[in-house]
């Protein structure tokens, strides 16, 4: 058990217990990609991968990291810390950061966290980890931070301290999902609905092709930056439009010629992709798998060609599994460039499943694939560690 390992170390490099202990899922997203950010909708669950974060408050200033699963440690103080030269470390400083920033008072603290989210996989260990790390703080601190506040704030560290400009549908999955049910979230208003995911004949297989994610970074940048763009295109047109959420299809489809290339791919896929998780809904409201699946494929058809966020990797993973008599949809998930696909599957097919794609996949690149069945989780958990027997 991971958190047993988690209180175990703490035990041995700190010498007493933590204080408690949080679980901090990752996340899947049925549909809805890359829409977080153009104020559209997202359909995520928080699933049963997660990091665990032993945590004890220091009666002094210091913060004193350490991550089991790269056996490396982190030493800083409240207040006076830069961003890391390790990176894993600035997805802590950096919620640290922020919450001073609003004037919260945090102290030194001792953390020691792993997990069983695989890095760079598109199934957010970044957003697990900055939500467990408020979620932790929040209560060694007594912070009175309500679960949207937390939302906000790693969001802000991973924006503003990382560098990275990700929407806010992870961490909102990771604090806000509910066993059994998906999310489905106005990224504008940030109001959200729990929607039963009651799918007994299927399994959500989760196909790891091993290509970390490297050019997310500045990629996704990018193409936040040519949505943005398009916005200020569409103003001539439609003045109050604030993001691509305001514009109609039929007007993206009219400006083609004038439109730059890129910029005119970006906008329809995400205003198509924003009106498939309305139509992927309502297919799971009368649990139409099957429409639910085409939407899939759908998504991925938009993310290789006209977002172009997909590798070669994924893209053979979903045409694979395309021809699979089992299997209902397959979609790239997460930020792209390499990552999981996501496939929904029959479950008394998913042996096959998995063994026909791993071997396709060592056939066509050599590589070993990794699938996960996933199921889906509650959001981030404290616990006090006097609760542990
Ligand atoms: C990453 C970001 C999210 C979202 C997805 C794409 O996971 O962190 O905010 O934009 O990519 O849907």
């Amino acid at each position: 058990m991971i958190e047993q390992t988690t209180i175990s170390n703490f035990h041995q490099i700190f010498g007493t217990k933590p204080d408690l202990v949080v679980r901090a899922p990752g996340r899947i997203n049925l549909i809805g990609e890359h829409t977080d950010y153009n104020g559209g909708f997202v359909l995520p669950a928080a699933i049963d991968k997660a990091i665990w974060l032993a945590m004890g408050r220091r009666n002094d200033d210091e913060l004193h990291f350490h991550s089991l699963d790269l056996h490396d440690s982190y030493r800083g103080e409240v207040g006076t810390f830069q961003k890391s030269e390790k990176n894993w470390a600035n997805y802590l400083l950096g919620v640290i950061s922020e919450a001073q920033k609003d004037g919260l008072k945090i102290g030194g603290v001792n953390v020691v966290f792993g997990g069983d989210i695989p890095i760079g996989a598109g199934m957010s260990s970044s957003a697990a980890l900055e939500s467990g790390m408020l979620a932790g703080l929040n209560e060694l601190y007594d912070l009175k931070l309500q679960k949207l506040d937390i939302v906000k704030l790693a969001q802000r560290g991973e924006n503003r301290f990382v560098g990275m400009n990700c929407g806010i549908m992870d961490m909102f999955a990771s604090m806000m999902g509910r066993a059994d049910h998906v999310l489905r979230l106005d990224c504008r208003s940030l109001d959200f609905e729990h929607f039963p995911f009651h799918a007994p004949d299927f399994a959500l297989v989760l196909c790891n092709s091993g290509v970390k994610h490297s050019l997310v970074n500045s990629e996704y940048n990018t193409r936040r930056a040519e949505c943005e763009a398009g916005v200020r295109y569409f103003q001539a047109f439609l003045p109050e439009a604030k993001t691509l959420r305001d514009v109609p299809l039929d007007l993206v489809l009219g400006e083609k010629e004038r439109l730059p290339v890129h910029v005119f791919q970006r906008c329809k896929f995400v205003v198509e992709e924003i009106g498939r998780v309305g139509a992927a809904c309502n297919a799971l409201k009368t649990s139409d798998f099957a429409t639910f699946g085409q939407l899939m494929y759908a998504t991925h058809e938009g993310l290789r060609h006209e977002y172009e966020v997909t590798c070669p990797e994924t893209d053979f993973l979903v045409d694979e599994a395309r021809g699979h008599a089992a299997v209902l949809g397959a979609r790239q998930m997460g930020g792209g460039f390499g990552g999981c696909t996501l496939n929904l599957v029959r479950a008394a097919a998913v042996e096959g499943f998995v063994a026909q794609m791993t071997d396709a996949y060592r056939l066509q690149f050599g590589l070993k694939l990794v699938c996960h069945n996933v199921k889906i989780t509650d959001g981030v958990g404290v616990i006090q560690v006097a609760d542990f027997r």
